[in-house]
C-alpha cells in the first residue's frame, strides 16, 4: 500500500487545474443505463471509484471505454443482467447509484445492500421508500435489496430523512422516475449541484425535469432516452481541499476551472476566518491571511458547509488564534481523523456529534493513518503545514477520489513523495 512522505513548511504558490466531481460522474455513470445509443462523458476523472463504477457496469452490460485521458464513452450492450453484486457494491457506496437506473429502464433491480464504512452507518431506506412509492415491489434476498416493478407510476414523494435530504437517494428516484408515466414530484430534494448536474445531463439525454437544484423536483415520464455529449461539472471537494492548502500554507492559489457558486458557504467560513477569496476570470484565487480566526462551523445539506470538506477545514481551525467549536450534523461519527491530527499535536476534543478545536502554534511531523477519503486529504494537509516530516500511510483512500493530488501539490511547492509500502 503507497505512503506519502510529506516535509511540512512549503509555502503553495502557482496555479491547479480542478478537475471533474467524482460526485456528479458516478450517478451520471450510472444513468448511462437508461439510455439508448452512445453517450460521451467529459472531464471525467481517472479515479478509483470511477473505475469501480465502470467495472460494476460493465457487468450490467454497459460498454465503458476510456477513449482520453478525461473522456468516457458508454453504450449499453445488453440488459439481461440486473444484478449489482456484494462484491463491487462494498467497495463504493456510490454502487447503490445503479439502483434507479436498472429499477427505472429493467424493471428489476438487485443491489447488495451496502455496508457501513468509516464514516458511519450508511442506510438506504430512503431509496427503497422511494422506489416504493413508485409502484416497486421490495424484497431483501441474502443481503440484496430485490425490486420489482411491473410499471413504475409517477406520484409525490418526500425524501426526507433524520439527517434532512439524501444525495444519491434524490438521484435514484429522479433515475427511476424519468422513465416511469405521470408526474414525479420529490418533495425535500437534495440541492446539491452534483444532483443539478444529473438532471442537467438526464434533460440533455430528453427528460422532462424541472425543480432541481431545489428542495421540489417535478420529472414528467417520457418513453425512452438517448445518449448525448456531455461535459461534467468541476469537483467543488477537490477545489475546497485546495482553498484549504493555500490559507494553511501561508500562500497563494489559482485553482482553474472551479467554481465558487458551488462554494458559497465554504467561501464564508474562509473569508470569516481571515482567508482571501475571490472569483477571476478562470476560477477562484485563494491567499492566505496573516491571522487565522477562530469560528463555528455545522455541515450541514448544500448549500450549507458541506461534510466533505468538514475534516480539511478542521486543520485550519486547529492552528487558529483561538478555539473553535465544529458540529457534523451529517455524520455525526465522522471524526476518524481527530485523534491523528492530535498526534501531530492538535488539541481538539470531541463531545458526541461536536469537536472543541483548541487553537495550537503548530504541528509536529508523525506517522499517521488514513481512514477514509476526506479525513485522508485533511492528514495531508496537516503534512503539508506540520515540522518536520509526516508519513500518511493508506494512501489508497485518497486515490479513490483525488487525481494525482501529489503532483497538483508538487506543482504549486509542496514537498510530497509517494513511495510504494509495505
Ligand atoms: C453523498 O453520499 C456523497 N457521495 C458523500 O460524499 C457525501 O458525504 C454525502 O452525499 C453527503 O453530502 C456521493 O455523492 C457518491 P446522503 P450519500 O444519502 O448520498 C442519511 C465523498 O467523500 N441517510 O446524502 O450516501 C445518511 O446516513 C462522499 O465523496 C439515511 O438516513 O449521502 C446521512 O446521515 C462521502 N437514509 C445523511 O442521510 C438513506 O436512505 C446524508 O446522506 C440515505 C441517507
Amino acid at each position: 500500500m503507497d505512503v506519502f512522505d510529506i516535509t511540512g513548511g512549503n509555502r503553495l504558490r502557482g496555479k491547479v487545474q480542478i478537475g471533474g466531481s467524482k460526485n456528479a460522474a458516478l450517478p451520471i455513470m450510472a444513468a448511462s443505463l437508461l439510455l439508448e445509443g452512445e453517450t460521451i462523458l467529459h472531464n471525467v476523472p481517472d479515479l478509483q471509484d470511477v473505475r469501480l463504477m465502470a467495472d460494476l457496469l460493465g457487468r450490467l452490460g454497459v460498454n465503458v471505454k476510456r477513449i482520453e485521458p478525461n473522456i468516457l464513452r458508454l453504450r449499453v450492450e445488453d440488459e439481461s443482467n440486473c444484478h449489482a453484486e456484494y462484491e463491487l457494491v462494498s467497495q463504493m457506496r456510490a454502487s447503490v447509484c445503479v439502483m434507479g437506473p436498472l429499477l427505472g429502464k429493467r424493471r428489476t433491480a438487485r443491489v447488495s445492500m451496502p455496508g457501513g464504512c468509516a464514516i458511519g452507518v450508511r442506510p438506504i431506506d430512503l431509496h427503497i421508500h422511494g422506489c416504493q412509492a413508485l409502484g416497486a415491489d421490495y424484497d431483501l434476498v441474502n443481503g440484496d435489496v430485490l425490486l420489482k416493478a411491473k410499471k413504475l407510476v409517477g406520484g409525490d414523494i418526500f425524501l426526507g430523512g433524520p439527517f434532512g435530504s439524501s444525495v444519491t437517494a434524490t438521484e435514484n428516484i429522479l433515475m427511476a422516475a424519468v422513465l416511469s408515466e405521470g408526474t414525479t414530484t420529490i418533495e425535500c430534494a437534495a440541492c446539491e449541484p452534483e444532483v443539478a448536474d444529473l438532471a442537467n445531463f438526464l434533460i440533455a439525454c430528453g427528460a422532462r425535469i424541472s425543480g432541481h437544484g431545489t428542495p421540489r423536483i417535478t420529472v414528467e415520464g417520457v418513453e425512452s432516452l438517448h445518449g448525448v455529449e456531455y461535459h461534467v461539472i468541476p469537483d467543488r471537494i477537490e477545489a475546497g481541499t485546495f482553498m484549504v492548502a493555500a490559507a494553511l500554507t501561508n500562500g497563494e492559489l489559482d485553482l482553474l476551472g472551479a467554481r465558487i457558486d458551488h462554494l458559497v458557504a465554504v467561501t464564508d467560513a474562509l473569508k470569516r476566518i481571515g482567508v482571501h477569496v475571490r472569483r477571476t476570470s478562470d476560477g477562484i484565487n485563494v491567499a492566505a491571511a496573516r491571522r487565522i480566526e477562530p469560528l463555528e462551523i455545522t455541515t450541514q445539506p448544500y448549500p450549507g458547509f458541506p461534510t466533505d470538506l468538514q475534516a480539511q477545514i478542521m486543520v485550519l481551525l486547529a492552528l487558529a488564534d483561538g478555539n473553535s467549536i465544529l458540529t457534523e450534523k451529517i455524520y455525526p461519527d465522522r471524526f476518524l481523523h481527530v485523534m491523528e491530527l492530535n498526534r501531530m499535536g492538535a488539541q481538539i476534543r470531541k463531545e458526541g456529534p461536536t469537536v472543541i478545536i483548541e487553537g495550537v502554534k503548530r504541528l509536529v511531523g508523525a506517522p499517521v493513518m488514513a481512514s477514509d477519503l476526506r479525513a485522508s486529504a485533511a492528514l495531508v494537509l496537516g503534512g503539508l503545514i506540520a515540522k518536520g516530516t509526516t508519513k500518511v500511510q493508506r494512501v489508497y483512500h485518497i486515490d479513490r477520489g483525488y487525481e494525482k493530488i501529489e503532483e497538483k501539490l508538487q506543482a504549486v511547492g509542496a514537498d510530497i513523495r509517494r513511495s510504494k509500502g509495505a
